[in-house]
């Protein structure tokens, strides 16, 4: 793997993949993307109203072609919690280095609490514990590196993505 190679970052909603993105950006001197703010500029829209307007099949489009237009040198590039979802994105991801920000459910029930910005995430009918333990099992195969993010700070996280994306630089 290039040691100059972009950094996809993927997780369930509220891991901090922005947070952590922004930071990880920062200090390996690289660009910040977001592919949910690629697609607000691209539609005009926000999240919640692609959603209700066009549905969540047009947003996963847009989703993927998002995807598949990012640099693949020197960005950070922090992708929606449902990427993984479909197996095109997930066969894309796999040739690239891809970090998953492992969660603890509790912790992210209580960071996302009050949260108005997610459709997903707001849905009553969807069984959100269920789609967390689904989403788990994709986050794992389409990852080369997974740091738990439970209890740490963002400068813990970021330095160990980095140990870690040293490691299968040089392989
Ligand atoms: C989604 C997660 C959101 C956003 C959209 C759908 C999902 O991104 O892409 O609301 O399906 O989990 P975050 O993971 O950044 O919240």
């Amino acid at each position: 793997m290039d040691s100059d190679a972009s950094v996809f970052l993927i997780g369930f909603m509220g891991c901090g993949k922005s947070t952590v993105g922004k930071y990880l950006a920062d200090q390996l001197g690289y660009h910040y993307i977001d592919t949910d703010e690629v697609i607000v500029e691209r539609c005009h829209q926000s999240i919640p109203d692609i959603f209700n307007e066009s549905g969540e099949g047009y947003f996963r489009d847009q989703e993927t072609l998002a995807l598949c237009q990012v640099p693949l040198k020197q960005h950070v590039i922090a992708t929606g919690g449902g990427i993984i979802e479909r197996e095109q994105n997930r066969s894309y991801l796999s040739d690239q280095v891809v970090v998953y920000l492992k969660t603890e459910w509790e912790t992210i029930v209580s960071r996302l609490q009050g949260d108005q910005a997610r459709p997903i995430w707001q849905d009553s009918k969807r069984d959100k514990q269920h789609l967390y333990y689904q989403r788990e099992k994709l986050y794992q195969q389409t990852s080369q590196i997974v740091v738990t993010t439970d209890d740490k700070s963002i400068g813990a996280i970021v330095h160990e993505i980095i140990t870690k994306f040293e490691k299968i630089s040089i392989k």
